[in-house]
């Protein structure tokens, strides 16, 4: 009953090359609609409670931002859901599991993945070479987690990332040379190495210009449909483009969720939130 990649991860090739996605036969326990449910998530460090009994869902193919002004707990509360820096208090599911206690290399097994604030691709290799490691998967997060398909699998796999990432036109450029806007794009292909089911975008809007946030808002509007992400954003003008439902955090709480014209129109949030910003 209880598959051996569950209760051995890691041991074996064959339980290793099964997808992460759920796919292919290996069912997820206790399977869910709901892709990741916080009940009362909380971070704390030393007397900061950085992330402050959080509780959001995210459903099972659902677009999600996280709004909020500089320290309000949007980044920890990503580490806290990918286990960089776990919950002190609370629990996290994900498709239904508890994935509270798990270490980060079995979330992102699990189907879990995140980009960064600050970029972690390899900027002496080619567009097409750093796909090709998030594909084998060398470079996916900061984590070796899976032994990819190999040879040609690979390669076109690769293909696959470039034209969903909307890269093939600089695909031999190497990362060094390209735009700000397109390190993103890249970060996100890279991401998306693995068919994950949920992916968190810590700001990928930062920096880029108005023609790069097109760029940007095209390709997560591109994404397929039962792919869940959580987007960090500031602009509301971006979260409104591509997501259905939006919560606002404020020193480390939630200060509202709901659909992004009830975020929009609510006069708390204007008072805190967009009075920061505007
Ligand atoms: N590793 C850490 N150690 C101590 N304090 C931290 C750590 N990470 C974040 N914080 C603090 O938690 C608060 C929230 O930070 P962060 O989650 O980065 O906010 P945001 O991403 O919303 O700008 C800040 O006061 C920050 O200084
Ligand atoms: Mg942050």
């Amino acid at each position: 009953m209880a598959s051996v990649t569950q209760l051995n991860p890691g041991r074996g090739r064959a339980a290793a090359r099964a997808p992460v996605a759920g796919a292919g036969g290996v069912a997820a326990p206790l399977a869910s609609n709901d892709a990741l449910v916080l009940e009362g998530v909380t971070r704390a460090f030393g007397a900061l409670r950085a992330v402050d009994e959080v509780s959001l869902t995210v459903a099972a193919g659902q677009k999600y931002a996280i709004l909020g002004s500089n320290g309000a707990g949007k980044t920890t509360l990503f580490n806290a859901i990918t286990g960089d820096f776990p919950p002190t208090e609370g629990r996290i599911r994900f498709f239904g599991e508890d994935i509270t206690e798990l270490p980060p290399h079995e979330r992102i097994r699990k189907g879990l993945r995140r980009t960064y604030q600050s970029s972690l691709l390899f900027r002496e290799l080619t567009v097409r070479d750093n796909l090709f490691l998030a594909v084998r998967g060398v470079a996916s997060g900061r984590f070796s987690f899976w032994r990819a398909r190999a040879g040609s699998a690979s390669v076109s796999a690769t293909q696959e990332l470039l034209e969903r990432a909307r890269l093939t036109h600089i695909a031999d450029e190497l990362v060094a040379n390209l735009a700000h806007g397109q390190q993103r794009q890249l970060e996100i292909g890279m991401a998306l190495a693995g068919a994950p089911r949920l992916i968190l975008f810590d700001e990928p809007a930062a920096g880029l210009s108005p023609a790069e946030r097109r760029e940007l808002v095209a390709l997560l509007r591109s994404l397929p449909a039962h792919m869940s992400f959580v987007i960090i954003e500031h602009d509301l003008d971006i979260a409104l483009a591509v997501v259905e439902k939006v919560t606002v955090m404020h020193n480390g709480r939630v200060l509202k969720t709901g659909t992004p014209e009830q975020i929009q129109n609510d006069a708390q949030v204007q008072a805190i939130y967009m009075g920061s910003h505007h």
